[in-house]
């Protein structure tokens, strides 16, 4: 393919600056500067969304939608604001779409509780890949336990890529769901997802997308996207931990019956019958994570600046050339190979347990993940129990990845 003309490429990232704008990459693990390549568990903060919290925090706490007093209206401002900005984000077309949840794993369960499982009846079908992780698997078995339905999975290639005709083929008048990964979290595949959403709503079937993994390294519109669920979590987005956003198509949400009784999520309550508050609070009972939703607004602040091209050119460039020098090595093995990827680099080291591998490397200072990352049928279709998986983000830099190398070595050497 022809190299994108210069006039439309980003500007690349200053690596420089936006280190110094995270605080912990100062740290030092084990007596070496903190190495840290794992941020598809878990990315950093930088210092405008601990600011952000910090000053939330100092000035502006109270709850939300309940007081006429001053704090309590400023605590309401911030997080609506929090919706609107989240809804600009993903280009959503209403704040009555964006419900804030713990995270993308209680926004699947949410779908899967209050949407499919009271329409769902025995031998209606759900379609999920053989990429998904558990929190796109164990909901729709708790739906397909109580309702009679049927788990159908569409395999995946040796290279981790969909089989997107097998997909097809999955498809039929009985599939009434599709749950599918934007990017897998264990292997970095980027999914077709605007081919799977055409193929699913012509075979009748609504869609949820896990964008978990997707929203940190790829521009996501969801009017152009079309998916009638898409699910994230602000952690992986340089955003504060337990706080999540379930997108949903209007009239779909509005059909639902809501998942969890309390407060905020009412109109009326009586002791013979409540009724429902409107989208989106009808999904929010009780207080909720409102320091979360003030975090994750200015991480999408923080990402805007910074431009997600550029984020995205930068990542990718960094992915290239860890792989290239993986595949050097003697003895590594890439899990995961597929032609689109993002940010993730999944592997093994010959005779190594890779829980061994992880801790030499974090002796070296060097953090990524090992094990199964939470997707154990990927796992079983390579036939290994776990594998190392180093993620990138904006923050990472070559010296990471030279570090990684050299850990490796190191690890070479003790395990001989
Ligand atoms: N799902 C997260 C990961 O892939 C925790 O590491």
């Amino acid at each position: 393919m022809a190299a994108e003309p210069a006039h439309l490429r980003p500007p690349p990232l200053d690596v420089a600056r936006v280190r110094a704008d995270f605080p912990i990459l100062a740290t030092q693990v084990h007596g070496h500067p903190l190495v840290y390549l794992d941020s598809a568990a878990s990315s950093q903060r930088p210092w405008p969304v601990i600011r952000a919290v910090e000053a939330y925090e100092t000035h502006s706490h109270a709850n939300v939608h309940r007081g006429v007093h001053a704090l309590s209206q400023a605590a309401t401002a911030a997080f609506e604001g929090a919706r609107e900005r989240v809804r600009r984000f993903v280009n959503a077309q209403s704040v009555r779409e964006i419900i804030f949840t713990r995270g993308t794993t209680e926004a699947i369960n949410l779908v899967a509780q209050s949407y499919a499982r009271p329409r769902l009846r025995a031998g209606d079908e759900i379609l999920i890949s053989a990429l998904e992780h558990h929190a796109d698997i164990v909901p729709w078995q708790l739906v397909c336990e109580a309702t009679g339905a049927v788990l159908k999975v569409a395999p995946i290639n040796r290279r981790g890529e969909l089989e997107f005709e097998a997909f097809e083929r999955l498809l039929s008048p009985r599939t009434r769901l599709v749950g599918m990964a934007h990017v897998s979290n264990a292997l970095g595949t980027v999914l077709p997802v605007k081919r799977i959403v055409e193929a699913a709503h012509a075979a009748g079937a609504v869609v949820l997308i896990d964008g978990a993994q997707a929203v940190p390294h790829l521009n996501v519109d969801l009017r152009a996207l079309g998916a009638d669920f898409y699910a994230f979590s602000a952690h992986k987005l340089y955003g504060p931990t337990g706080i999540g956003v379930l997108y949903g198509r209007e009239a779909l949400l509005e059909a639902m019956p809501p998942w969890q009784g309390g407060g905020d999520m009412i109109r009326t309550v009586s002791f013979e019958k409540s009724t429902w508050n409107e989208l989106p609070y009808k999904f929010e009972a009780g207080t909720p994570n409102i320091s979360g939703a003030v975090g994750l607004a200015a991480a999408l602040d923080y990402i805007e600046g910074l431009g997600l091209p550029a984020i995205a050119a930068h990542e990718d460039a960094l992915l290239k050339r860890a792989t290239a020098e993986l595949q050097a090595l003697p003895d590594i093995e890439l899990v995961g190979t597929a032609a689109h990827k993002a940010s993730v680099l999944s592997f093994t080291m010959k005779g190594v347990h890779p829980h061994d591998l992880g801790t030499i490397l974090d002796a070296e200072g060097v953090a990524i993940r090992t094990g199964h990352h939470c997707a154990m049928p990927v796992m079983t279709f390579f036939g290994i129990p776990a594998t190392a998986r180093a993620s990138f983000a904006c923050y990472n830099d070559e010296a990471d990845i030279a570090a990684l190398v050299k850990a490796l070595r190191r690890a070479r050497e003790v395990f001989g």
